[in-house]
């Protein structure tokens, strides 16, 4: 069983997107295991995007990420990364399909609404940043 780390962002927050979004991920039949509402720190941001670091956006990015609060989760279930991936949509706005989140909530890459984890690898990296071991629940109960 795979998990993934998604971040619904600040304008994602603004906009009372967290039930819409969720229920996406539910109706798809992946497991909410952990859930947190908290706003960032720039140290945190930085971390997260560390591999952006050289990026010319990268301090817009930061910036929009600590510029209110965010709601951190973790999903389970089989190729949660993939399946994460597909509903959330392409990156750019523009280019994400009808459908997709991205694709029916956002308008510019400044604002894409939703972050989840490119590889298996980073979704651990991002789960140990943004939650204690003792928080993403061990119980699970997959039908
Ligand atoms: P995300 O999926 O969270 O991963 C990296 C983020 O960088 C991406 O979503 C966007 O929010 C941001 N990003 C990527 N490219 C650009 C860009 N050209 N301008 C501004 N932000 C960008």
């Amino acid at each position: 069983m795979e998990r993934t780390f998604v971040m619904i962002k600040p304008d994602g927050v603004k906009r009372q997107l967290i039930g819409p979004i969720i229920t996406r991920f539910e109706q798809k039949g992946l497991l909410l295991t952990a859930i947190q509402l908290m706003t960032i720190e720039q140290s945190l941001a930085e971390q997260h995007y560390g591999e952006l670091q050289s990026k010319p956006f990268f301090s817009e990015l930061v910036h929009y990420l600590t510029s209110g609060p965010v709601c951190a989760m973790v999903w389970e279930g089989q190729h949660a990364v993939a399946n994460a991936r597909a509903l959330i949509g392409k990156t750019n706005p523009v280019e994400a399909a009808p459908g997709t989140i991205r694709g029916d909530y956002a308008l510019d890459i400044a604002g894409n609404i939703v972050h989840g984890s490119d590889s298996t690898e980073n979704a651990q990296r991002e789960i140990n940043l943004f939650f204690h071991a003792d928080r993403v629940d061990p119980m699970l109960f997959h039908m």
